[in-house]
């Protein structure tokens, strides 16, 4: 039974982690969710209709940090830096969702659908990184291709819904949205967590660009892939952008396998893969999108891929379109599975 310490149990991923452990993923002795002080006197159990051995909210100055056999890190790269590696010597296995580890060799990046050999041992370091939501949902659909054909280059734009920027984002985006549709000729909001107004508009840069132009996020997209898939050569690009959606991360990806293919086998390989929702042209949907891809639960949990296209003039050339609940493929279900992970391996409890 494993005492679980969450840190960012109020946020946006959180909240749906809270929503996973109560569902049963993992057994429970209790789960100690940890915020700043702003957040003191919120009811999680109450707010979230929780079943789970639930401690109250505690805020992160006052927390003792002793005794937690797994801490999920879920309130942004500064706390983990600061936090994680000091939980770490304290006995817990750190699962983190922020930035902070990714690259470190020492800590594996792990999407337990591509990657579970990563976590064949404990880490020595205590840190486990979950990637980067856009990462997550792009290599659990390459993976199939890989295996299928060899991946050669990949070229992604990203199309990157509003809670991404947590649940900040998510209510700049409704307020303003309401707001024009009120009176749209009203003067554009300050830019807020997104840097300029989302709503009603497309924000071609998230996170800040470095000399060469490629920003936060894209640079992510193009690393993290690498250590997961084990492809240290593969040649990967990205332009993400942010959209007026309010969950749901969406991605048009060009990908040039090394052995010819044809859409048949494609769609065929991804068809056969765990955790892959299929949409073929014929199909009464023959797209996802991120309206529904996340509207029932069973859904949540899926990359939905479809448009397999393969270009007419080259058998190399590959086109995908992949949605997926960036709150829970992207961070939550991933971190949490890592702890299922664990706890198979006999680290935990
Ligand atoms: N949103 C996504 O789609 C997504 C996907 C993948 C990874 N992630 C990563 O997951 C993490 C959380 O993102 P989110 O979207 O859930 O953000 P969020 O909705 O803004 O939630 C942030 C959480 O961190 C807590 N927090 C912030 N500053 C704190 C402080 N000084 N001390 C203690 N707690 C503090 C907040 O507590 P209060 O409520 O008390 O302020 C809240 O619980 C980030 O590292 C993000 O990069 C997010």
């Amino acid at each position: 039974m494993l005492r679980i310490a969450l840190i960012g149990a109020t946020g946006a991923v959180g909240r749906e982690c809270l929503a996973l452990l109560d569902a049963g993923a993992v057994p429970l002795a209790e789960v100690v969710p940890v915020a700043s002080a702003r957040s003191a006197g919120t009811d999680l159990a109450a707010e979230l209709d929780l079943s789970l051995p639930l401690a109250p909210l505690t805020p992160l100055e006052e927390w003792d940090r002793t005794g937690a056999d797994v801490a999920l890190l879920c309130a942004g790269a500064e706390i983990s830096r600061r936090e994680g590696e000091r939980l770490a010597a304290a006995g817990a296995l750190v699962v983190d969702n922020s930035s902070a580890f990714r690259m470190r060799p020492d800590v594996p990046l792990v999407v337990p659908q591509v990657n579970p050999g990563a976590l064949a041992e404990r880490p020595g370091s205590g840190l486990v990184a979950n990637p980067n939501c856009s990462t997550i949902q792009l290599v659990r659909a390459l993976q199939p291709l890989h295996k299928l054909a060899g991946l050669d280059d990949v070229v992604v734009a990203t199309y990157q819904a509003a809670s991404g920027g947590g649940l900040r984002g998510l209510a700049e985006l409704g307020e303003a949205s309401a707001r024009m549709l009120s009176d749209v000729g009203a003067p554009a909001e300050p830019p807020g967590r997104f840097g300029q107004p989302l709503a009603f508009n497309l924000v071609p840069e998230i996170g800040l660009p470095d000399e060469t132009g490629f920003a936060h996020e894209e640079r992510k997209l193009a690393c993290e892939p690498r250590k997961i898939l084990g492809l240290p050569e593969l040649r990967i690009t990205a332009t993400a952008v942010r959209v007026p959606v309010f969950h749901c991360h969406c991605e048009a990806v060009r990908i040039r396998v090394r052995r010819p293919v044809t859409a048949a086998q494609v769609e065929d390989a991804l068809a056969a893969t765990p955790g892959i929702r299929l949409y073929r042209r014929t199909d009464a949907v023959p797209y996802p999108m991120p309206r529904f891809a996340a509207a029932r639960t069973e859904d949540r949990a899926l990359v939905h891929v479809g448009r397999v296209r393969v270009e007419p003039d080259d058998p190399h050339g590959v086109w995908l379109w992949v949605v997926a609940d960036n709150l829970w493929v992207g961070a939550a279900s991933n971190a949490v599975e890592i702890v299922e992970l664990a706890v198979k391996h006999g680290w935990l409890g």
